[in-house]
Formats: C-alpha cells, structure tokens, sequence
C-alpha cells in the first residue's frame, strides 16, 4: 500500500499548553525535531498553565469535589490560555494528552500531520476538570495503556511521531514510508558493513543487486515478523 504525502506549504504550529515547560524543552532541541524547527517547517510554543492562573498564588490544582483522592487541575487557567490562543488563530485540534484515550497510532499521526495549529494540553495529577474536556478539547490521546506522572512526555511522543511526517523533516523523505507500522506490518531486519562479521552473515539476497528478489524478500520477512510479533495487526 502507498501513501501519497501532500506537499504542505505552511509552517505547522503546536501550542502546547504544561505546567512543566522545562521538561519539554530538550526534546524539542534536538536532532529531528531541532531539524524541522531550524528549516521552519515548525513552530512549538510552550505555555505555562500557571502563567494564566488570576490566582495569588498561582495555583492550577485543586481538591477533587466529591472526596476522591488527588488533586485535579482547574478550568480557569487552561481557559484563559485556551481562550487566548484561539482568539489568535484557528485551531484544527485541541488535543488532551491522558491515559483514558484511546491509543496513538500511525494513522493518526499520518492524518495529523496534515494539521495546521494544533494545541497540546498536558494534564497532570489526577487530570484536568471534565467541563475543560466537555467543552473545549477536540480529541483525546493515549500513548499506550500505562500511566505516566504527567502528560509532557506523551506530547513529545506525540510530536515526535508527527513531525518526522512532514516532508522535508527527515534528510532522506522516502525513509519514513518504509517504517514500521506505515503499511500496517512491521519494518523487516536492516543490515549495514560488513557483510560478515565474526561469522555473522548478512542474507545473501541483500547482496545480490537484485531489487525484486530484494523486495519480495523485505514483504516475506515484514509479514513474517508481523504474524509473530503483533498479529493482531495482521488481524485488524
Ligand atoms: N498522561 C499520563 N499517562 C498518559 C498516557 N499513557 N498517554 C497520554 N497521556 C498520559
């Protein structure tokens, strides 16, 4: 199956809305997505939540109405910033980072990747308020089925996997057609030089010059791969 990449000409903008900045600015400063920011290809604008909190203090949790435990993060701050960003522009998502999503997958990061502005909302705690999620978020994503202690590192997950998309982010654009998961099976085995090293050899086929042999041998091994590590993918 192929995928046709339309050519975007506009810069794909990702507000994300933390109340850990700090834990998101190293991967965003490095190797790819450094890459897609310098060619401006990306923006990524990282906002604290507690900057739009009209709290003295500052606060951007509070107890849980009805006694469960943990706090829960407050409507007021992320609406103000909610507020303030699309007063600036359109958004095409409004997404919420939270383990009770369903889960991330290549399709969807191939479907993001055709978004303009999207706002990344991380949740800490016991998570934000329902009446922010009832009124403002446009989808909610998991990144697998464990919990994390915030939402940062899922919206670098996230990020990541839809930045690589755009073309002209990854130096060789043909590379990410051919990874895992874009064609619904996993990637087959890759070797590089030497051909043979301490005896471990290289499969012949990869050596012969041969692009159909070749071909036909990465679709039988990627099928092969897929059937036993996750046949549910060749199931759905
Ligand atoms: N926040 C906490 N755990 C998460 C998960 N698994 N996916 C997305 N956001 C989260």
């Amino acid at each position: 199956m192929f995928f046709i990449y339309l050519q975007k000409n506009v810069v794909m903008r990702i507000d994300i809305l933390t109340i850990f900045p700090d834990l998101l600015e190293s991967p965003f400063n490095h190797s790819m997505i450094k890459r897609a920011i310098e060619k401006g290809l990306a923006s990524i604008h990282l906002h604290n939540i507690r900057d739009f909190s009209t709290d003295k203090h500052k606060s951007v949790d509070d107890y849980a109405f009805g006694g469960a435990a943990g706090m829960v993060m407050m409507v007021q701050p992320i609406e103000t910033a909610i507020l303030k960003l699309t007063s600036e522009r359109q958004y095409d998502e409004i997404i919420y980072m939270t383990p009770d999503a369903t889960v991330w997958n290549q399709k969807e990061a191939n479907r993001l990747s055709m978004a303009e502005n999207i706002i990344i909302l991380c949740g800490h705690y016991k998570g934000v308020d329902q009446r922010i999620r009832d009124q403002y978020i446009t989808k909610e994503v998991s990144i697998g089925d464990y919990v994390l202690t915030g939402g940062e590192l899922a919206a670098a997950v996230l990020v990541d996997s839809v930045l690589r998309l755009i073309p002209g982010v990854l130096s060789d654009e043909t590379s990410a057609l051919t990874d895992s998961h874009q064609d619904g099976l996993l990637s087959p085995p890759v070797y590089t030089r030497p051909a043979n090293y301490k005896g471990w050899e290289v499969p012949t086929v990869l050596l012969s010059g041969n692009d159909k042999k070749i071909n036909e041998w990465r679709e039988e091994k990627a099928l092969e791969l897929t059937q036993k590590i996750r046949p549910d993918m060749i199931n759905d």
